[in-house]
């Protein structure tokens, strides 16, 4: 059958990196139509709504999207930044990840970090004899994605009710002096069935893919109903997967050890804050922006994602000078989603070779400052990348 796949572009340089994508996908013999979905900036200023309600819909038919970046900007920018007519008329920017995310339940979001031999922006450590370590990094992060600190109920002064219920928690006595326009709430909300779903997808992922571990990144000693309940879950599903390991570690420690021996994780489970944040530092590991992927996954809907932005200090640079490589392994990842592992191989192998010849890099891999004058220092365009890929497969 013949998929239908929603692009949507967004703004800056998701603009280019994900017709790089398609390309690649293209020459794996991946035979598929793309339908455009407007999402970004752009949408907010014309329309008042950068998630118009066409791309929803589009979405809602297709079941797959190819996302690239979009722009946000604080809230004053986004009210002068409204088409003149539209202003004073009541819009709020909201940012369309967000809604995509909670409008489709794409709880689960998966973010691998694996290496790439030869590529010059690995970790290394000092090794016990003082020589030089090069730890190959394959941890796969399973991060809640609609809910914890990320929901959205929160408030500045909270009004009487939510003030006089929280009040009735003994722990409020430490603020019980604190006046209401001094106090914010951001309130930090799990269910079960989330955590069933998250915990049993990591799981799954490491039976399928073989890892020995599943790491539960919480803070259940001290964050003890939310984290508490993600562990209590974690334990009881665990039985189901005898061969693997069920591990728990304090995201604090974890972030610590990630910088000793990042080697030891597999699978990686966190609630939506906490994911955010362990997944990054990983990514650091394995080459950070231009190489971080992403797989937003809900019961119908799935969009594939590089976790950069929209570098908009890059985006008007021609040639471009972007690595396309993470919003090409996001394409990967669509692949895999849709059962075209075989495809997606093939693209991570013609990478993975690209990467170890290492005679085309893009400036972030040359550790250059982004610039229109990369180029005379070596480092290859987004295309000659991506043209470097094609050319391995
Ligand atoms: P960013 O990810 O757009 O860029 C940060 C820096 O990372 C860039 O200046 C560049 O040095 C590097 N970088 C990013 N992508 C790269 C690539 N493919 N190749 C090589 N280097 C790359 O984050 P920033 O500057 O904080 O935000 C810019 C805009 O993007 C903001 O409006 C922000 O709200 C938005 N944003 C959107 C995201 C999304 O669409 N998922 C995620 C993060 C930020
Ligand atoms: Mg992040």
């Amino acid at each position: 059958m013949k998929r239908t796949i929603v692009a949507m572009p967004g703004d800056g340089i998701g603009k280019i990196v994900l017709p790089e994508a398609i390309r690649v996908l293209d020459a794996a013999g991946f035979d598929a139509d793309y339908v455009n979905g407007d999402i970004g900036w752009d949408f907010w200023c014309s329309e008042g709504n950068a998630l118009p309600q066409r791309t929803i819909d589009l979405l809602a038919e297709h079941k797959v999207g190819l996302f690239g970046a979009i722009t946000s900007k604080p809230k004053n920018k986004a009210a002068s930044e409204l088409a003149p007519e539209l202003q004073g008329k009541g819009y709020t920017y909201y940012s369309p990840i967000v809604t995509m995310r909670q409008h489709f339940d794409l709880d689960i979001c998966i973010r691998p970090c694996k290496s790439f031999t030869g590529n010059p922006l690995n970790f290394i450590r000092r090794a016990a004899d003082g020589g030089v370590e090069e730890p190959m990094v394959d941890t796969v992060i399973f991060r809640q994605n609609t809910e914890c600190l990320y929901c959205g109920v929160e408030w500045t002064n909270p009004p009487k009710n939510v003030r006089d219920a929280l009040d009735s928690h003994p722990r409020m006595k430490a603020f019980a002096n604190v006046p209401g326009e001094d106090l914010a709430v951001s309130t930090r909300i799990f269910t079960r069935n989330a955590c069933r779903r998250i915990v049993r997808a990591a799981f799954e992922h490491a039976k399928k893919f073989g890892y020995k571990s599943v790491t539960i990144c919480e803070k259940p000693n001290v964050i003890r109903e939310t984290s508490g309940m993600m562990e209590a879950e974690a334990a009881i599903i665990a039985k189901e997967y005898p061969g693997i390991a069920l591990w728990s570690t304090n995201i604090d420690a974890q972030m610590m050890w990630l910088t000793k021996n990042p080697e030891d994780y597999g699978v990686l489970v966190a609630g939506n804050m906490f994911g955010d944040i362990v997944s990054d530092g990983f990514a650091g590991l394995v080459g950070g922006l231009g190489f971080a992927c992403s797989a937003n996954l809900g019961r119908e809907v799935a969009v594939f994602e590089p976790t950069h932005g929209s570098a908009p200090k890059y985006e008007t640079l021609d040639p471009s000078i972007v690595n396309p490589i993470a919003m090409i392994l996001s394409g990967c990842m669509m692949l895999d989603h849709l059962g075209e592992t075989a495809k997606a191989d093939r693209i991570r192998a013609a990478i993975a070779a690209v990467v170890a010849e290492g005679k085309v890099r893009c400036y972030d891999m040359l550790k250059l400052t982004g610039g229109a004058d990369v180029f005379s220092k070596g480092a290859a365009t987004t295309q000659q990348m991506t043209d470097a890929i094609i050319a391995k497969m």
